[in-house]
């Protein structure tokens, strides 16, 4: 008796009006023209069956499972097992072309679906002539999207927490939205993650509420039901969890991670919720944090914390994620002996060597929050004996919430290759291996996904940059205008390309231009976090000061006068940082108070330089603007459309930055601009 032939997962059908994203069906047609083998068992070889079997319906090809013919002639192999599966371990591929034959091998499934995907992105190239053989690997093994999702509205947050794509693909007004066509789109949308590297996704809000709270416990099946959609695309699903969990849903008297009661009942809602979803990936906990409850609370520290949620997860594998974001947000304006930007590595430095193997430290890449630019934050390279995950911030919270164009590879690929012990230490991407990358996701369900249709680079971004974080971010890019607009099929690839380029790789530098000058950060409006507001968050507790006056402007962080916080970097940084002589440019007010008249590296006086590059900078928006407004003829209507409409409002909102800021430090300090242009 032979096996029944086991049968392709159908490819999920983009719902009407969903925009394809890097994903549309013009790429698979080098691979849908061709003959293909696929050798293996397993559900995600059964999807990557599916995937070839859905392109060779469109392009008339020809799949095969198993040895069905063995002998024919194919073009692609796509084989699953592999002589030394330590080399490829779960996640990498091979990939080698001879004699007419593209061939792909990896040892685990996962590896195989992203083969696949590295044929679509390869495209003809990978058809022609011959290639030695190659071996692709992921270089961290954790590559997250963070959702900030609720599942009730939130009166002041929305659905979504610094969502500005729409409501929730996972949630709607408190449930879990169920229907066929909604967990449709989510498998859609977990296609989309794998074909660019992402393997994990928590799926809701690391604020959790009290709806939230129980996806724990009695809602966990709503969770499982987004992890089947997302499994077939090799994606594990995460939950935040309330660190009170045992008092909120377990009735106990105390969360204190120390108490045995307190284990027990982790120990015990864990194995539910593995019951429910075999391969759940663990949790994602903000613990005293923002008014999160944590270990603090029982005089605890963080570790003690993190450990008993790890103990719970130990047994099947699962991991938790604690987030490193931990400072006092009812800081006193008037006290300059607390630093915001101390506190992660006050409260966590200590602590290395204390989390549990399977306890991941989930650290912002900055010092503070997710500003235009900061320094890389000194815990990352300050706990050699702890897993570390990097987490940057593709919700374009501080950074035009996606009603401006700010093209973020540049600005994470910076923090991923710093190397915080100098030259010859090692880079944020490798000190990232043990924890991994994680994203605050962009998405929800906007038909673009990201809002703004060129946001979507900064999601395929998120998953290139994990796979590789030595990745060059213009490649990346590159890369994904290749597959998202497929310049090919248009009469103008040349004019298609070099205008994407031309919109978007130095559109952050462009962000920074306009808003908050040199590194000080904030200058938003409080709350929403949208649109200038130099002292909107001056006088507040949140420890987000620039101290601007009449002489000029800055935070001293030096160990010499300030705050001390240059000595939490190891050498050459804390030397570097330590002094406005050898300070970057771009940093010296994150590090420093100057005056107006301080001359950077550039020649330029601080004041010239901030009425320069707001000046520039809505230049550069008024020639993106044109540069979109030409590719009319090359994009898809409706994605052109959208942009135009967002660059309507970018270019409003640059010239309101750039008018408050200019007026502001004109007004305060009373210099002129030497170019004699109109201030207000
Ligand atoms: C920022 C953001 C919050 C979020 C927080 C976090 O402060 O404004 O909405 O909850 O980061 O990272 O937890």
């Amino acid at each position: 008796m032979t096996a029944p032939v086991p049968s392709p997962a159908p490819v999920p059908a983009l719902p009407s009006g969903v925009d394809p994203a890097w994903l549309p069906p013009a790429v698979f047609r080098p691979l849908g023209s061709r003959r293909t083998l696929i050798a293996g068992t397993g559900p995600l070889v059964d999807t990557v069956h599916g995937e070839v079997a859905g392109a060779c319906d469109r392009f008339g090809g020809r799949v095969v499972r198993d040895a069905q013919e063995p002998g024919a002639p194919y073009d692609l192999v796509l084989e699953l097992g592999e002589d030394d599966p330590n080399e490829l371990g779960a996640e990498g591929f091979a990939v080698e072309r001879a004699g007419g034959v593209t061939r792909v091998t990896a040892a685990g499934q996962r590896g195989l679906l992203y083969g696949l995907f590295h044929v679509v992105r390869l495209g003809e190239a990978v058809f022609q002539g011959e290639l030695a053989r190659e071996v692709h690997c992921p270089a961290l093994s954790l590559r997250m999207l963070d959702h900030w999702d609720n599942v009730a509205v939130h009166p002041v947050m929305g659905q979504v927490e610094r969502g500005y794509s729409g409501g929730s693909l996972f949630w709607q007004d408190g449930r879990a939205r169920g229907s066929r066509a909604e967990l449709e789109r989510v498998r859609c949308y977990g296609r989309l993650l794998a074909a660019s590297g992402i393997n994990a996704v928590a799926v809701n809000n690391v604020n959790v509420h009290e709806t939230e709270a129980h996806l724990l416990t009695a809602r966990i099946g709503e969770v499982a039901a987004i992890a089947d959609a997302l499994r077939p695309y090799g994606i594990r699903t995460h939950l935040s969890v309330s660190f009170a969990a045992p008092v909120v849903l377990g009735g106990l008297p105390t969360a204190d991670p120390l108490d045995e009661a307190v284990r027990d009942w982790w120990a015990e809602a864990t194995g539910r919720v593995y019951a429910a979803i075999p391969d759940f990936g663990g949790y994602l906990v903000k613990a005293d944090s923002e008014g999160q409850p944590g270990p603090f609370t029982y005089g605890r520290s963080h570790a003690n914390g993190a450990n008993v949620l790890a103990a719970a997860l130990a047994p099947y594998g699962g991991t938790v994620h604690w987030r490193a974001f931990v400072y006092d947000h009812r800081q006193d304006w008037r006290d300059r002996s607390t630093d915001r930007a101390r506190a992660a590595y006050d409260h966590f430095a200590p602590l290395d060597g204390e989390f549990g193997p399977n306890a991941v430290l989930q650290v912002k890449h900055g010092p503070i929050d997710f500003q235009t630019r900061e320094p890389v934050s000194p815990v990352i390279g300050a706990m050699p004996n702890t897993r570390i995950a990097v987490e940057i911030q593709a919700t374009q919270e501080y950074t035009g919430q996606q009603r401006h164009v700010c093209w973020l590879g540049p600005m994470w690929s910076e923090a991923l290759r710093f190397r915080p012990e100098g030259a010859d230490g090692p880079s944020v991407g490798d000190l990232a291996r043990g924890g991994g990358l994680v994203a605050v996701s962009n998405t929800g369900d906007d038909p673009f996904w990201t809002g703004h249709p060129l946001a979507q680079a900064n999601l395929y971004a998120v998953g290139r940059l994990a796979w590789r974080p030595d990745a060059d971010p213009r490649a990346v890019l590159a890369e994904w205008i290749e597959l998202t607009f497929v310049p090919e099929e248009t009469p103008d690839p040349a004019r298609l390309r070099s205008g994407l380029h031309a919109v978007l790789d130095g559109s952050w530098r462009t962000y920074e231009k306009y808003t908050a000058p040199l590194g000080v950060g904030f200058m938003v409006q409080p709350g929403h976090h949208y649109g200038p507001s130099v002292d909107g968050y001056e006088y507040s507790p949140w420890g987000t000061y620039h101290f601007a006056d009449r002489d000029g402007i800055g935070v001293d962080r030096s160990q010499a006068t300030g705050t001390g916080f240059t000595g939490q970097y190891a050498k050459p940084w804390a030397e570097v940082y330590e002094s406005p002589e050898t300070c970057p440019d771009e940093l010296l007010l994150f590090f420093h108070h100057v005056p107006y008249g301080h001359v950077l590296h550039s020649g330029e006086t601080v004041i010239q330089h901030i009425y320069d590059t707001h000046f520039d900078g809505v230049e550069e928006v008024e020639d993106a603007r044109r540069v979109w407004a030409g590719l009319a003829d090359l994009v898809d209507p409706a994605r052109h459309a959208r942009a135009t409409e967002r660059y309507e409002e970018q270019l409003r909102g640059a010239r309101e930055w750039r008018d408050h800021i200019n007026t502001y430090f004109f007004r305060k300090s009373g210099v002129p601009d030497a170019r004699r242009r109109r201030i207000h």
